[in-house]
């Protein structure tokens, strides 16, 4: 029996379902039920009738995968796989920018742990964050932690007044444009795909800015036959599937999140047989941590 076999029987004999974010490697990708961006990995999360649920990706998203379903065992392939923008923001500055300002809302990006949802009012990720911070009646706005997501947003919604949080994702905010300009000598008929992640220099020279979904839906939709994607190299599989015709560049330092690529095939046959790897999240700080992802969900599909 192939490895691939072997995962497919024990998720059966489980009753478990396999999800994975698009950075995960692409023998993950090519085993998942349900592959996707943030969003929709966390509304899939809240439509499942398995028992079981693996979650190929970084702990933030597995443990708002057991947040939104505490009845569901949800177990990590890996539980070192974090993301290190997931704690750079703390509860002292969210508590002392309550006092600060009236009228505010934290808001609070899903790539953070749960101690920092819990003190937030509304999660985003980055396909849905201007609407959200648009639907939302306070005009102030603290947004933790990304900076860059922050900056794109405030740019979009200029009628709430942003305070910024200093948290960054390492992958994304070190592409540098000039290796992506480099790229662009190369195939100057590349369009440029970027994550709100990335810096501003390299907002501005992109064609096109979205979260990892929009960027594989606007390769897909596009005229162009080439593209330098500035976001994480596991889009790499769904773009390729997508579209065998087109080509697809990476600024020369290939973006690649070391968290994410931990995931392995041996990993997850190991979490389905033996059970390790669960993500524990107490009642009632649970509860407290549901409220701004509920909120999302909802404001999402309201809107
Ligand atoms: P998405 O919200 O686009 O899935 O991005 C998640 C992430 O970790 C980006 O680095
Ligand atoms: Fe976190 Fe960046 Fe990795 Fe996304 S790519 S999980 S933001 S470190």
């Amino acid at each position: 029996m192939t490895i691939q076999e072997e995962i497919l029987q024990c998720k059966q004999q489980k009753d478990a379902i396999i999800l994975a974010h698009y950075y995960v490697r692409p023998e993950i990708q090519e085993i998942a039920d349900y592959v996707g961006d943030s969003f929709y990995l966390s509304q899939v999360a809240t439509q499942l009738k398995e028992k079981v649920i693996v979650f190929c990706g970084v702990s933030f998203m597995g443990e708002s995968a057991k947040i939104l379903n505490p009845e569901k065992t949800v177990l990590m392939p890996d539980l070192s796989a974090d993301c290190p923008m997931a704690h750079m923001a703390d509860a002292k500055t969210i508590l002392e920018m309550r006092q600060k300002y009236d009228d505010l809302a934290v808001v609070c990006y899903i790539n953070s742990d749960a101690t920092l949802k819990e003190l937030s009012d509304v999660c985003v990720t980055s396909s849905n964050a201007v609407k959200i911070v648009k639907a939302l009646p306070q005009k102030n706005i603290y947004f933790i932690p990304d900076r860059n997501l922050a900056h794109f947003i405030a740019q979009k919604v200029p009628e709430k007044n942003f305070i910024f949080h200093a948290g960054y994702c390492p992958i994304h905010d070190s592409m540098q444009v000039s290796e992506i300009m480099a790229q662009k000598a190369e195939h100057p008929n590349a369009k440029i795909l970027a994550h709100p992640e990335c810096t501003q220099n390299v907002l501005e020279i992109a064609d096109y800015v979205g979260s990892t979904s929009g960027i594989i839906q606007f390769a897909k939709q596009d005229d162009a036959d080439e593209f330098i994607i500035c976001t994480e190299e596991g889009v790499t599989y769904a773009l390729e599937q997508d579209n065998p015709t087109k080509k697809f560049f990476y600024p020369k330092t290939t973006p690649v999140c070391i968290d994410m690529k931990k995931i392995s095939l041996e990993k997850i046959l190991h979490v389905l047989r033996t059970g390790e790897g669960e993500i524990q999240i107490e009642h009632p700080f649970r509860e407290r941590a549901k409220k701004p992802l509920e909120k999302m969900l909802q404001l999402g599909i309201e809107s």
